[in-house]
């Protein structure tokens, strides 16, 4: 099953294929004072950052846990800005044997950040390699084959892993103990969405109404890549149909070709709520009948619609099935069914 939201077609979705995450690479801030939003992590990067510095050595190693699309990897590189070290990026599901991760950690220079993205999907022979680096700064590199193998043990420089998960909870404790300090990002609010685009329209380049940011703001599900995302759409509407300028009018008109709606609901969201309240009554309905119904796979269903519409408290899960809150009924301009009135009374 696959773990996230990763449908470079639909223009809500959470994560980004690697065209965009080049696009994104411009739009990211460089140090902690232009980073926007996620106050808690920020104060208490600063601190540990801070005191690094002070004491001139490398902080301990930083965990960074959050959905995708909310910041994880801009922190990583911004951790290493404050440091004023340079960074070196691999990821769990680059590392195919623990003797990539040793060519990696062999290299490192001191104080330098080692930044391993999607941690939870080292697999375990590098894990436990890992374990020993992040604890007593040395590395067991095996030399030759067979009977006539060697492990040399390599003493490493002092230097930071910044780890990033979107799955926290699946790294294992061992591995999850050895971080100094684990900030945990969270979605962010409207306003703070409104910060985000007006700064990356600056860096676009194109002129955006408070009036407007404040309405992609409000669909962007509080992730700063949807925002960003619908940002650029706007800015295609308004070059192509509209005046150039990107006023409510272009945002409201750009939203509505697509089909992202004043929630930030799609239209596979709004497909498997109009299901539930319309066809089964508000539930509870089992997952696969709801799949059937929109035409999809229920594991479609199930990651791409279901996260949002459960967050958003539009839709809860049961042990008996889906079933629609007073407030999915609302969003869809539907009266709400009368208690006494359902299939199950
Ligand atoms: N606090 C922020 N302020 C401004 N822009 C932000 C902020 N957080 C994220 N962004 C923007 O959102 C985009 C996605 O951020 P980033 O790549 O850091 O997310 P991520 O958490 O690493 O996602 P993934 O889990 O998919 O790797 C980037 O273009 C970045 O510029
Ligand atoms: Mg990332």
């Amino acid at each position: 099953m696959p773990d996230e939201d990763v449908a470079p077609e639909r223009v809500v979705a959470s994560g980004a294929d690697d065209v965009e995450r080049a696009a994104e690479a411009a739009l990211r801030p460089r140090r902690l004072a232009e980073f926007v939003g996620q106050r808690v992590v920020r104060d208490q990067l600063e601190l540990v950052l801070h005191a690094a510095i002070g004491r001139g050595r490398a902080p301990d190693h930083l965990l960074l846990s959050g959905p995708p699309g909310l910041g994880k990897t801009t922190l990583a590189m911004i951790i290493a800005a404050e440091l004023g070290t340079s960074v070196r990026v691999t990821s769990g599901p680059a590392i195919q044997h623990a003797g990539d991760l040793a060519a990696v950690l062999s290299s490192l220079e001191e104080g330098e950040v080692l930044f391993l993205d999607e941690i939870h999907r080292l697999a375990r022979p590098a894990e436990e390699l890992l374990y020993v680096a992040m604890e007593d700064f040395r590395v067991d590199v095996v030399v030759g084959k067979g009977p006539g193998a060697n492990a040399i043990g390599l003493t490493l420089p002092p230097f930071t892993v910044v780890g990033a998960t979107t799955r926290a909870g699946l790294l294992p404790a061992p591995l999850r103990d050895r971080f100094g300090f684990t900030g945990h990002l969270e979605f962010y609010d409207p306003d703070e969405l409104r910060q985000v685009l007006v700064r990356s329209a600056g860096l676009l380049g194109v002129e955006l109404e408070v009036a407007a940011a404040v309405e992609i703001a409000g669909r962007s599900r509080g992730t700063p890549r949807i925002a960003n995302r619908l940002l650029r759409r706007v800015r295609d509407w308004a070059q192509v149909r509209g005046d150039g300028r990107l006023d409510l009018d272009a945002a409201r008109a750009a939203l509505e070709v697509y089909e992202v709606d004043v929630l930030g609901l799609d239209r596979l969201d709004r497909a498997v709520l109009g299901a539930l309240c319309e066809r089964f009554g508000g539930g509870p309905v089992g997952l696969t009948t709801l799949a059937v119904a929109v035409g999809e796979e229920p594991e479609t269903v199930e990651t791409v619609a279901e996260p949002f519409l459960v967050r958003e408290g539009l839709m809860g899960r049961t042990p008996r099935g889906r079933v629609a809150t007073p407030r999915a009924y609302e969003h869809l301009g539907l009266a709400t069914p009368d208690a006494g009135q359902t299939l199950f009374d």
